[in-house]
């Protein structure tokens, strides 16, 4: 196995692992450590069927079904992300409009740890998925801001309300990863909605101040599909953002999604 880093903001490619077998916990491990260096890895060309993305998700915790309920399917852990329609109804989420930054399901207590997407259909153009650094992006902040932001915690919320739980979910703004200790930001324009105990207007400015930071081209990546791409990443010090693609095209994405109990962010 050859971990080759893009020399973007992060990212790295995983040569020689075929996902279609099982693996030996020593590669497990290799590939766990590839990820928490470099947030989000690929592996191109595989031909997975679910069960095999399925078996891949599940050495990294437990493999769950999304809180968003789709179809009945024989695989519930798999999410489609698809702007197909059949019968006049979209089979998947998110169809093909743009997708602004978030870490996903950050509206839950309990957020996403670690995602997978595998690429079944690819539009001709558009459709890139962008993951910005937040290690980087806190790090690169002044000292006085990263003073201001201490102790700060934001409310996050899904915008289609029953995907919401009960009550208000807030994490902190600066959260701390708890396998590597390492501090990032952990708010997002999609699902962030403001900062507890300040106005609104003071509120929007900060998180419009974070905006503005974390795109800035040094903390951002783009990954560029091809067929047969597996990217797994790691939501804790990433956020990601989607392109948007001509809806005449279709886009198919099988997505899993780590539940680990433990997790809940920390400052
Ligand atoms: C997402 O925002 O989770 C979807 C990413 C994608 O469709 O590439």
């Amino acid at each position: 196995m050859k971990v080759v880093p893009t020399g973007g903001a992060l990212g790295a490619e995983i040569q020689g692992v075929d996902l279609t077998n099982g693996l030996d916990d020593e590669t497990v491990a290799h590939i766990r450590q590839a990820l928490l260096d470099y947030c989000v890895i690929y592996f191109r060309d595989q031909g997975l069927s679910e069960e095999d993305q399925i078996r891949f998700t599940n050495y990294f915790g437990q493999a769950v079904e999304h809180v968003r309920k789709q179809r009945e399917r024989k695989n519930k852990e798999i999410f489609l992300i698809s702007n197909v329609k059949e019968n006049g109804e979209e089979i998947g989420a998110l169809g093909s409009h743009e997708v602004s930054f978030h870490s996903d399901l950050s509206y839950l207590k309990h957020p996403g740890t670690i995602s997978t997407l595998y690429a079944v259909e690819i539009p001709s153009m558009g459709g890139g998925t962008q993951w910005c650094n937040c290690y980087a992006a806190y790090e690169a902040l002044d000292q006085n801001v990263k003073d201001q932001l201490k102790g700060l915690r934001a409310v996050h919320r899904h915008y289609v309300e029953e995907q919401n739980p009960p009550g208000l979910i807030d994490h902190p703004v600066v959260r701390t990863h708890p396998e590597t200790g390492q501090k990032s930001l952990y708010v997002g324009p999609h699902l962030t909605k403001y900062v507890v105990g300040m106005d609104r207007d003071e509120s929007d400015d900060l998180l419009h101040m974070i905006y503005e930071h974390v795109n800035k081209s040094e903390f951002v990546w783009t990954h560029q599909w091809q067929l047969g791409d597996l990217v797994m990443w790691d939501n804790r010090p990433t956020m990601h953002r989607r392109e948007p693609f001509p809806d005449t095209e279709r886009r198919l994405m099988k997505r899993t999604q780590v539940f680990n109990a433990d997790d809940v962010p920390f400052e």
